[in-house]
């Protein structure tokens, strides 16, 4: 399968505005290219009425390739807490064959497919499953966004070792500035550059409102990515 799998430092570190920007920069060197939040927590309403969720719109508008949003965005939840609640709430079992077999035909839909994580990596979307089991399911080669904020450095390491810890492949991290007061953001950056051995795909300034475009143009991503 080819495909990347977007995971975050944290929830709202800019997940979302990297794998659009991925999706953007993919779509040059390839026909069909998709976007696919498989849990997403808090539905609302889309411009035609129906319900949905902000990521999979944001996903869906960075694609080329059109797909039905029941492969895009399998569990849609309503509520906008952690999965595990959100899907008890719902009375809803996130199931990880079903998230594979979405994502698998989604493959054949498409050159590549972006997928977004829930929150954090380790995110619980059940009674004892999490994101990294998602994310050992889906095998895809993982991307890894870093939030700029104070604390970012240990979120990240632990994270990276997380990643480790499971067998899985770093294919790069991208650093997004979210936080335009942060002091020290270069020296932060240039930490990151020398604990984690997967190369540092883009450096994503703060600029508002975020565009997905102007972010795909920071990325550096190496031949044949993600492959
Ligand atoms: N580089 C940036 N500059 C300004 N705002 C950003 C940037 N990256 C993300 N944001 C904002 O931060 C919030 C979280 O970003 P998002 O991509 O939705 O994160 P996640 O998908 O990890 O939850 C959003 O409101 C988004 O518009
Ligand atoms: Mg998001």
């Amino acid at each position: 399968m080819s495909g990347v799998f977007v995971v975050g430092t944290d929830t709202g570190v800019g997940k979302s505005l990297v794998a659009a920007a991925l999706l953007h920069r993919l779509g040059e060197r390839h026909a069909r290219v998709v976007g696919m939040k498989p849990v997403a927590a808090g539905a609302s309403r889309d411009d035609a009425g129906a319900w949905s969720n902000e990521d999979v719109l944001t996903l869906q508008a960075a694609s080329t390739a059109d797909a039905p949003a029941a492969l895009r965005n399998p569990y849609l939840l309503n509520a906008a807490v952690s999965p595990h609640i959100a899907a008890l709430r719902d009375g809803v079992v996130i199931d990880m064959a079903h998230t594979v077999s979405c994502a698998a035909a989604l493959q054949s839909q498409a050159d590549v497919v972006v997928v977004e994580g829930a929150g954090g990596f380790r995110v619980p979307l059940g009674h004892t499953l999490d994101g990294a089991d998602l994310a050992v399911a889906l095998r895809l080669p993982l991307v890894l966004v870093v939030g700029l904020k104070l604390g970012c450095l240990n979120h990240a390491l632990l994270t990276i070792e997380s990643i480790a810890a499971r067998g899985l492949r770093l294919a790069g991290w991208v650093a997004n500035r979210i936080d335009p007061q942060m002091p020290e953001q270069q020296a932060n950056i240039e930490l990151l550059e020398r604990r984690i051995a997967a190369p540092c795909l883009g450096d994503i300034p703060h600029r508002l409102p975020p565009d997905a475009r102007v972010a795909a143009s920071r990325l550096h991503l190496p031949p044949g990515f993600p492959a």
